[in-house]
């Protein structure tokens, strides 16, 4: 049976770093790291996901404060708030959750968040460092998978990674990292041909497709490490469930290493957002 990597209790190791962090930061420079997050609409995931970020910053001894705006809020009414936001000196990070309303241009949203309080690391000028690999903001979810795959794989060198998924969010910044961490990197998608036996040459499988169940037992290579990003949300008999990307039970009798779900990627997300907001409020000193 593969090694479970339990990303409940390596978030928390990560967050009782922040948690340091944030006291040195308040007694050394009197700054309370503060993470505005603005969420747009009703969506009932990125509620509880917004929930969630604002609740663990609280924890940690961060400041936070939710912006909630309705579902009929304009571009123009949305600019000004990130306008507000970036000229804000007790403000450090500012996340607007996705995704938006459709009327809403995110590119546009993105685009006017200050690169210093981003911290998702979405903006174009945060992508280009990282793809550069001179980040200092990397995206949320890639960090967190990065964590989790060093722990089970302290040596990453020359490994062949593969990533199910092309998503800005993640499949991209994803395979930047493992780049930057001498894998040979290969990018999988919906179009890709062969896409099975891709991955049962790969050492490291990341499914960040957001389908659930579609890595089977046989696209994996005995003994790989296997890191499911996927969190979707499935009627089981009648009681809904989250589910991975990855068949769970029938890869981990394949895998090496592999992340549960719910309890793996999802939890390291967060702590890496409050990561980034202490590298943010620390790099916005003087
Ligand atoms: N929606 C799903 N994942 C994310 C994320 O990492 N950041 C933001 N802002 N929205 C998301």
């Amino acid at each position: 049976m593969a090694q479970l990597i339990d990303g409940k209790r390596l978030s928390n190791q990560v967050l009782q770093d922040v948690a340091c962090e944030v006291e040195r930061l308040r007694s050394e420079h009197n700054v309370v790291p503060t993470l505005a997050v603005v969420l747009v609409g009703e969506d009932p995931a990125s509620q509880v996901y917004v929930r969630n970020k604002v609740k663990r910053a609280k924890e940690a001894g961060m400041g936070s404060i939710l912006h909630r705006l309705d579902a009929g809020t304009t571009q123009g009414e949305l600019n000004r708030l990130i306008d507000r936001l970036n000229h804000d000196s007790q403000v450090h990070g500012i996340l607007v959750q996705l995704p938006l309303p459709s009327h809403l241009d995110e590119d546009e949203v993105i685009a006017a968040i200050n690169p210093a309080k981003d911290v998702d690391g979405f903006h174009p000028l945060n992508v280009g460092a990282l793809a550069a690999g001179q980040a200092s903001l990397v995206p949320c979810t890639p960090q967190g998978c990065m964590i989790m795959l060093h722990r089970v794989m302290p040596e990453l060198r020359g490994k062949h990674a593969v990533v199910v998924g092309r998503s800005n969010i993640v499949g991209k910044p994803m395979a930047a990292l493992l780049l930057q961490a001498d894998c040979t990197v290969t990018m999988a998608h919906s179009r890709t041909q062969e896409i099975e036996s891709l991955c049962r040459n790969a050492d490291i499988v990341i499914a960040a497709a957001g389908r659930p169940g579609l890595v089977g037992a046989d696209w994996i290579k005995p003994g790989a490490t296997v890191i499911d990003v996927g969190i979707n949300a499935v009627e089981v008999e009648g009681t809904r469930k989250l589910v991975g990307d990855v068949a769970f039970d029938a890869v981990s009798r394949t895998a090496g290493a592999i992340t549960p779900v719910p309890g793996g990627v999802g939890p390291m997300t967060i702590a890496c957002l409050l990561l980034n907001t202490t590298r943010a409020a620390r790099q916005q000193l003087a």
